[in-house]
């Protein structure tokens, strides 16, 4: 990619609610986007999964032990790992008592009806595909639901969605498949690397703890796969120290379990 002049970020960072507002609602559920929506945040980050029978949901870990009653539900099936579970399986599962009692009943939602309420409510979304690589073509399938339920239309490409994880070779493939759709590298990719990346994404979102102000600004030199000054989105924040240092550093994004943390310290 073609290098850009040095930019400076324009106003405050964006604050992105990682997994919704997951510090107050349990993560990856509805309640969780309407929370961050409720305290006033547009961005909401989340994490998507394949089930056994091929349904995209939205989940963090590669098993439900940790946010769904599934133990007790299925004692037997242990790990209880998502691709082991179908959909109708999944949608009877408790995934908010773990959090607390008052969240009884919350679902693990379907990345369809994810994409309804995240739409509803007029957020924004930092889609990632969780683990791709236990995942074969979900690049392909996300997109087939995401321009299912108009995601894809001009209006949503433009600002309303990015996709991204862990895996380049993902990252690539999504880029591939729908060029006109915003991606990111999750990652802190050598410096002399940044410019083969920049070729097929527009940010690259690294953990807070493995950059400097000059690798953010090393980013900033590039311009992204479309055409743009490359991004920086970085996770997961969650004291304000940490958020006016990265503010500093010059980051685009601040991903957080703690939205209003973050806004209080750098809005
Ligand atoms: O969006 C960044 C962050 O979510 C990546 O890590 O493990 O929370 O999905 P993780
Ligand atoms: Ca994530």
């Amino acid at each position: 990619a073609p290098t850009a002049p040095t930019a400076e970020r324009q106003g405050e960072p964006q604050v992105i609610a990682h997994r919704g507002a997951s510090a107050y609602a349990p993560e990856n559920t509805l309640a969780a986007v309407d929370l961050a929506d409720d305290m006033g945040f547009t961005w909401v980050e989340n994490d998507v999964q394949r089930t056994r029978d091929g349904a995209l949901i939205v989940v963090h870990d590669e098993t439900l032990a940790r946010t769904t009653d599934v133990e007790q539900r299925f004692p037997e099936r242990a790990p209880w790992r998502v691709r082991d579970f179908s959909a109708a399986e999944i949608a009877t599962l408790d995934a908010g008592s773990w959090f607390g009692k008052e969240w009884a009943g919350l679902r693990v939602p379907t990345l369809r009806q994810y994409l309804n309420r995240v739409d509803r409510n007029d957020q924004k979304l930092l889609l990632e595909i969780k683990r791709p690589e236990l995942y074969p073509a979900i690049e392909k399938e996300t997109l087939d639901v995401l321009r299912q339920e108009g995601w894809l239309d001009r209006s949503h490409i433009k600002g309303r969605l990015v996709m991204q994880n862990f895996s380049a070779d993902s990252v690539r493939a999504v880029h591939r498949q729908r060029p006109d759709v915003i991606t990111g590298f999750l990652g802190t990719p050598p410096v002399a690397d940044l410019p083969a990346y920049a070729s097929f994404t527009d940010q690259i979102n690294p953990a807070a703890s493995s950059i400097t102000a000059d690798y953010v600004a090393a980013v900033h030199r590039l311009k992204g796969a479309h055409g743009k000054r490359l991004r920086v989105n970085t996770w997961t924040v969650n004291d304000a120290a940490t958020a006016v240092r990265m503010s500093e550093f010059g980051v685009d994004g601040i991903i957080t379990d703690r939205p209003d943390v973050v806004r209080d310290a750098v809005g």
